[in-house]
């Protein structure tokens, strides 16, 4: 616990009958320094006391006395406002900081506890597009977040490669297969013949028959349409690697639907023999316990499982093997209805585990489009022109990076400005879509996204690299052992006071889903740090003809960067060295 906490509740403990953990737990920071760095509400301690909580914060302020590490003790209404000692604050931040290094953050209270996160999960010939980015990102900053909380985290990519898109895909190609147009650039490829055909198909029985055939055949395992079904699901799997790798994500396992669907037979013998499923127009259904919501199918009247079906399997799979304390089903809102069933049905079969799924949605994508001559936000990707395909956006957002860098640098800045390109671009976009709540929808707006000024991944790419460029200038080490009291800027103190938050700022994230709330956090560090160095006069961080203030202001910009690198890192965002 951090000293100053302790020493508190020290003094708080007797005067309040309570318990170190509850009073640290109780803390709160009010919301400018001049009233004091942290707060302790009396409210609770009205009732037992009888007495109105101005009244006993009053009392109890008057019965205490400053200490070396809190220097002024004050009633404010009915609040107990305590003051540190600035020098000791500043040492003990920046001395931790300094010392756990990339730690710094990190903790242990997961230890022992496990994470499943279903999260990405494209669906093979269909389409790698836009709209699987945001489980992509979401996903891969919650694993990181609770990673860094100690917590085993198992990532899985439910791959959508089984079901009814591949009775499309595999009649499409009987009719015009190419093996080799496809071995060039499969998801295109079997995106355009599922396209195709599926508009075809509309209300045609033939085309439809067919379809439905292969997947037949698909499902009791026949050979050509195994042998056909593994080749598509190979080729496309090696391009969405290539989209992962460029996004800095990774997975666990690659585990798709095909994986579980070989588990179907042991979930529905298990769900007739429970009594739950239940034969209706030919196919197996459960039902639901509130009939407004409609019954799952688990197995079709032509003997085919569903996507719900291979849920069901999969989540047993991964409690069996997993035993996880939670699984996160990072999946957009739309699929709100298929896990209420889903989390119903696992419950209904007498799994106990069946609570600690969850279902983390977020909201879509939308693009500014002008219609009669105003600008409107509409889905996007509805009106054509906009780049549904991952890669595409992707390809797209390095090439405007790199324009804005043609642009902004002398030539020659950057050795591998291809490299700079991409890790701009792609941060702008991961940034972008972390930035809000998740459950807002996404304004997918290419200046906006990009603008160094703005809210921005690049914005904060750019603060990280002017730290960078500040320590480059400086070039000795880094001392952590410095004169913290010549620190005596009140800007100083209070950007020791909002590193001082990361660690809980992490939590908070990781506790609601909320990657957004370390992105907003990020943005204030780096605000607070431009304002900081713009008055260069003032706050030149390494002066020769001051070298111990230097030393201590060094300290501190090194402290920014490590919080910055850190919080970047765990969103996804590369932080960059020199911009
Ligand atoms: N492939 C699905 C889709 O794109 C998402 C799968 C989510 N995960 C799951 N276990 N259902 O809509």
């Amino acid at each position: 616990m951090n000293p100053f906490i302790k020493e508190i509740c020290g003094l708080l403990e007797e005067p309040t009958g309570l318990k170190a953990g509850d009073i640290a737990a109780a803390l709160t920071t009010p919301p400018d320094s001049a009233m004091g760095d942290f707060a302790f509400p009396c409210f609770p301690l009205a009732k037992v006391r009888k007495a109105p909580p101005a009244k006993i914060a009053a009392e109890i302020a008057a019965a205490l006395k400053p200490t070396p590490l809190l220097t002024r003790i004050e009633a404010r209404g009915p609040y107990l406002n305590f003051f540190v000692e600035r020098t000791a604050w500043l040492r003990e931040v920046l001395g931790t900081i300094f010392q756990e290094g990339d730690k710094y953050g990190a903790s242990q209270e997961g230890k022992g506890k496990t994470i499943v996160f279903d999260y990405s999960a494209p669906n093979v010939a269909k389409e790698f597009r836009i709209f699987h980015l945001r489980t992509t990102v979401l996903g891969n900053a919650l694993y990181n977040l609770y990673r860094m909380l100690g917590y085993r985290c198992v990532g899985i990519n439910h791959l959508g490669d089984w079901g009814t898109q591949f009775g499309v895909v595999l009649a499409a190609f009987e009719e015009k297969g190419d093996e080799k147009k496809l071995a060039k650039d499969p998801i295109r490829y079997l995106t355009g013949l599922y396209v195709e055909y599926n508009r075809r198909m509309g209300d045609d029985g033939a085309l439809k028959g067919r379809a439905r055939e292969w997947l037949k055949k698909l499902e009791d395992g026949d050979a050509e349409a195994r042998r056909l079904w593994r080749l598509f699901v190979d080729l496309s799997v090696e391009d969405f690697k290539r989209v992962y790798k460029r996004l800095g994500v990774r997975f666990d396992y690659y585990r798709g639907e095909s994986f579980y669907f070989e588990k179907t037979d042991e979930v529905i013998r298990e769900a007739e023999e429970k009594g739950i499923a239940e034969v209706s127009e030919g196919a197996l259904v459960i039902k639901m316990r509130n009939d407004d919501l409609p019954p799952i199918i688990i197995r079709k009247s032509d003997g085919a499982t569903t996507y719900v079906t291979r849920d069901m399997a999969a989540a047993k799979h991964r409690y069996e093997e997993f035993e996880f304390d939670r699984m996160l089903y990072v999946v957009g809102s739309e699929q709100k209805l298929h896990f209420e069933q889903l989390f119903e049905a696992l419950e209904r079969m007498g799994y106990e585990w069946a609570k600690r799924c969850l279902h983390i949605p977020y909201g879509i994508y939308l693009e500014l489009q002008e219609v009669d001559g105003e600008t409107r936000r509409v889905k996007a990707g509805t009106r054509g022109g906009f780049k549904v395909l991952l890669e595409e956006v992707l390809d797209e957002a390095a090439d405007r990076a790199e324009r804005i860098i043609d642009e902004n640098y002398e030539e020659g800045f950057f050795e591998d400005k291809r490299r700079v390109a991409e890790a701009v671009g792609i941060g702008a976009i991961i940034f972008n879509d972390l930035k809000n709540t998740r459950i807002k929808d996404v304004v997918f707006d290419w200046d906006s996204m990009l603008s160094f000024r703005g809210e921005t991944g690049p914005y904060l790419q750019y603060a990280h690299a002017r730290i960078c460029g500040i320590l480059r200038k400086w070039g000795g080490d880094v001392r952590g052992e410095v004169d913290f009291a010549l620190l005596d800027d009140p800007e100083e103190f209070e950007m020791s006071k909002l590193l001082a938050r990361y660690p809980d700022v992490i939590r908070r994230a990781a506790e609601t889903y909320e990657p957004s709330a370390l992105a907003g956090y990020l943005l204030e560090i780096a605000t607070a740090f431009n304002k900081y160095y713009t008055d260069l006069t003032r706050h030149r961080v390494a002066d020769e003809n001051a070298p111990d203030l230097s030393a201590a202001r060094i300290l501190m910009a090194d402290c920014i960067r490590r919080v910055l690198a850190s919080g970047l890192t765990a969103i996804g965002v590369r932080p960059l060295e020199r911009m």
